[in-house]
């Protein structure tokens, strides 16, 4: 088997980058270790900002995006249960974000693989790399009772946190940058009409919690818990009980209650792994770097990566230039390390640290009341959580 590009891991990072590398007539095969139903199913995140918006249009994988898909002109923010609107596009000069499931994007991404099934290929199992450091890399897999060697010019590692892609370069190259924090998340989706018509995200002294959707019949709900707990701890009613509380009096008046079509608890980690890349290997999205989802960054930081990788691919074959792959670690990571920072604000802002003191629980209080008082700190927020621009080289 040869194609030019490998890429590992059908993510949306994985599968964007192969529907960008098509057009520009460069070809791929997608090698992801699950199944189709098992990637369709996923529940993950929820938020698009405009560069991912402006990608899926692009590739012209934006139908039911645009007419499913609920544009967000502002969020909410609450403390102790007083909320506060955030108005992004005011703040922005016009900015706004998009809600709509990274499951029906990921879906939206498989269907258009419609007429070239061979470029994307489920269930390959023991992905393994091999010669990443020499111009003819191949990557070896088995499928089918098969074990095939995929030869190809250039890997790209869009495996996710736990994926092989990052295991594979050695040690001594690269360096991580870690902080694990001390809860998670606990999600729920339930088919009942959302509480407000945008996202809140609660400050309660209880710990964080967020209200949002995927659509006006579906909720999607997190409350902050201890990292030790576990999705049977929380029956639904307690689920709802909690949200009433850490969202407020006026949010809980609107909260329908349901009963959840999905529960689980998700890790926080912020992680950064550098270089990007090594010899002919590159990483893009988790497989590079984590977000704690307080921004709603994780989805959309992928979604940038594989935009300028795919450039830095599209000069390499067009011009035989090396120049934009040599520098595609350092112009990613630039972008990467501004979303970490915001992401980690926006989580120490709003979450109850079990380290934190009555001194840290003033000052969390003092910021978000400056925040709400001053134009030029949600002007700064704002900007933020639209998403930065991304500076592309072309
Ligand atoms: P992924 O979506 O992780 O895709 C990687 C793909 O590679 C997967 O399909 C995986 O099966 C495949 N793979 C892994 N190893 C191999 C291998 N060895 N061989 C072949 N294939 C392999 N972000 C938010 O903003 N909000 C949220 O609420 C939110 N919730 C999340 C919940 C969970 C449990 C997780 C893990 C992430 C969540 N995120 C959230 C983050 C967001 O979903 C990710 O940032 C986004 O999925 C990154 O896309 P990606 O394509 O880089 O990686
Ligand atoms: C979601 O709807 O899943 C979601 C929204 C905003 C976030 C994180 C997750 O910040």
């Amino acid at each position: 088997m040869r194609t030019q590009v490998a890429i590992i891991g059908a993510g949306p990072a994985g599968l964007m980058l192969s529907h960008l590398l098509h057009r520009a007539g460069i070809s791929s095969i997608v090698l992801e270790r699950r199944s189709r139903d098992h990637v369709e199913s996923r529940i993950r995140a929820g938020v698009l900002e405009q560069v991912t918006v402006d990608l899926l249009r692009e590739i012209g994988v934006n139908a039911r995006m645009d007419s499913e898909g609920l544009p967000h002109d502002g969020f909410s923010l609450a403390l102790d249960g007083e909320i506060f609107r955030i108005d992004m596009k005011a703040l922005t000069g016009g900015k706004a974000v998009m809600v709509y499931g990274q499951t029906e994007v990921t879906r939206d991404l498989i269907e258009a693989f419609g007429d070239r099934p061979g470029e994307l290929l489920f269930e390959a199992e023991n992905v393994a790399l091999h010669d990443i450091t020499s111009d003819h890399p191949t990557v070896t897999f088995d499928h089918q009772g098969e074990a095939p060697s995929l030869q190809c010019d250039v890997i790209a590692g869009c495996d996710g946190f736990h994926g092989v892609s990052r295991a594979s370069i050695p040690a001594e190259v690269g360096r991580s940058f870690e902080r694990v924090y001390p809860f998670g998340w606990l999600g729920i989706l339930a088919d009942v009409p959302p509480c407000d018509h945008e996202l809140i995200y609660s400050n309660h002294a209880r710990g964080f919690a967020l209200a949002s959707m995927r659509s006006p019949t579906r909720s999607r709900y997190y409350l902050q818990v201890a990292a030790d707990e576990r999705p049977e701890d929380w029956p639904d009613a307690r689920i709802w009980d909690e949200l009433a509380v850490r969202l407020g009096p006026a949010a809980a008046a609107r909260m329908t209650r349901g009963p959840s079509i999905e529960k689980s608890i998700a890790p926080l980690r912020s992680f950064v792994f550098e270089p990007m890349g090594h010899g002919r290997l590159f990483l893009a999205g988790d497989a590079a770097h984590i977000v704690p989802p307080t921004g709603a960054k994780g989805l959309n930081l992928a979604m940038s990566d594989v935009k300028l990788l795919s450039e830095a691919l599209i000069a390499h074959y067009a011009r035989g230039s090396a120049s934009e792959l040599a520098s595609y670690s350092e112009h990613a990571l630039a972008r990467v390390w501004k979303a970490e920072r915001f992401s980690w604000w926006f989580t120490g802002l709003t979450h109850r640290f079990p380290s934190m003191d009555a001194f840290d629980r003033k000052m969390q209080i003092a910021e978000l009341a400056y925040i709400r008082s001053s134009r030029t700190a949600q002007a700064a927020m704002a900007e933020n959580y639209v998403g930065l621009p991304l500076e592309t080289a072309a």
